[in-house]
């Protein structure tokens, strides 16, 4: 009786457990047509295993390459659609992506482990799985190895065939003297709101900046509004203008995923203007506040915001292709199909 009662309860158990899986990816974003929860399931079924143990060890030889990682898929969503186009080596072609200045400092170890990523998944399943997934689940296992929300990817992106341009790739990605204003437009473009734009920021709780991307605020005068203390740590780091030099965005745990980066721009200790208009700005700054306060408010919309960022413009289907060398299109891919792509424009929705 007894066994037969706990059976029943195990099975019980074991129903409410799918149905909560299945409300889970109910609760997310809506996907876009082409992409699935389970796109790989049976043509490469390791696949997010591959990558988490790659990651894993990878990780602690060099915790910095988890930022690298996820701002690599954040340019390439936000340029011309999450379609691997960041990954391609302009140096063949003429400059692409890569060669844009917002690049400066994507870091090489990040295009490296994804190709390593690539040679490994192609192993075990052959070329089935595109370079733009692979960007999208190594982001996200950054995210997660480092302390943040795990979440799910909808897979099925297909790679493109052609660069971005310079120009393309500057007027996509906001700069880091951007004011809200200009965040929030630039945003509301790819039908990204104020959650979306406070959550997505949080992803500078990892990494590292440059001098060149924040001595804005200390040269020729110092913003008013930054800490004084951090802002002479700063000087030290960045003695003048234009100081090859770097510096942690999250001055409370630069290496862990977590909510701090809001507890710093409470305390006016945001690293770029970007950062700390967020919570200069009155349409945003309660939902900084929120997520200081609440960890896990900040890891529920970090997470739907990736999941919506990771559908921009993708190419699904048969567009594009499966990349064998995640850094150069296939041999005998004609540059020339771009066109028909572009015209065929309601498949390449916004997301
Ligand atoms: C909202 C607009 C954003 C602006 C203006 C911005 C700007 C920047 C800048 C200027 C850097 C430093 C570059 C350097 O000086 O080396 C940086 C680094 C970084 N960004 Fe953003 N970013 C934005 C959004 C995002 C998003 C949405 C993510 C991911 C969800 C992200 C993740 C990162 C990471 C992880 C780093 C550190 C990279 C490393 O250590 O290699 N950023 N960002
Ligand atoms: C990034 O852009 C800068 C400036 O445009 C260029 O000098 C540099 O070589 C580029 N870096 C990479 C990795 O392509
Ligand atoms: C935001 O920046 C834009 C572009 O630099 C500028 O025109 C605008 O006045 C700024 N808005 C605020 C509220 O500071
Ligand atoms: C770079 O920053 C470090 C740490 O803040 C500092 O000790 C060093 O002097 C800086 N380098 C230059 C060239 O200013
Ligand atoms: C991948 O493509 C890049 C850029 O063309 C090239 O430098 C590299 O050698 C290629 N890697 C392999 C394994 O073929």
């Amino acid at each position: 009786m007894a066994s037969s009662s706990s059976l029943a309860l195990l099975l019980l158990l074991s129903s409410l457990a799918v149905f909560c899986t299945l409300s889970e990816a109910e609760s997310s974003p809506p996907i876009v047509k082409g992409l699935s929860w389970s796109f790989y399931e049976s043509s490469c079924p390791k696949l997010e295993l591959i990558v988490g143990n790659y990651l894993k060890n990878a990780f602690q030889k060099d915790i910095g390459l988890a930022a690298g990682l996820l701002r690599v898929h954040f340019h390439d969503c936000f340029v011309q659609g999450c379609d691997a186009s960041v990954l391609l080596d302009g140096s063949a072609s003429g400059p692409g992506e890569q060669q844009a200045p917002p690049n400066l400092t994507l870091r090489p170890a990040a295009f490296k482990a994804i190709n390593e990523l690539r040679a490994l998944i192609d192993k075990q399943c052959g070329r089935v799985v595109s370079c733009a997934d692979v960007a999208a689940l190594a982001a996200r296992d950054s995210v997660h190895l480092s302390g943040g929300p795990n979440y799910p990817v909808p897979l099925g992106r297909r790679d493109g065939l052609n660069f971005a341009t310079q120009q393309a790739t500057l007027a996509s990605l906001p700069a880091p003297f951007s004011n809200v204003t200009v965040l929030l437009s630039a945003l509301a473009k790819l039908k990204l709101d104020s959650t979306d734009l406070v959550a997505l920021s949080g992803g500078h709780t990892i990494g590292i900046g440059h001098c060149t991307s924040f001595d804005n605020r200390l040269f020729p005068t110092q913003d008013p509004i930054m800490d004084k203390t951090f802002a002479n740590s700063l000087r030290r780091t960045c003695p003048a203008k234009n100081t090859v030099n770097t510096t942690v965005l999250d001055i409370r745990s630069p290496n862990t995923f977590d909510n701090k980066y809001y507890v710093d721009l409470m305390n006016r200790q945001g690293l770029f203007t970007s950062d700390q208009d967020l919570y200069t700005d009155s349409r945003t700054r309660s939902i900084v506040t929120s997520f200081a306060v609440n960890q896990a408010l900040f890891f529920e919309k970090f997470a739907s915001a990736m999941i919506k960022m990771g559908q921009l413009s993708v190419l699904t289907g048969t567009q594009g292709e499966i990349r064998a060398n995640c850094s150069a299109r296939n041999a005998g891919s004609r540059s020339g199909v771009l066109e028909s792509l572009v015209d065929g424009e309601g498949e390449m929705a916004v997301f």
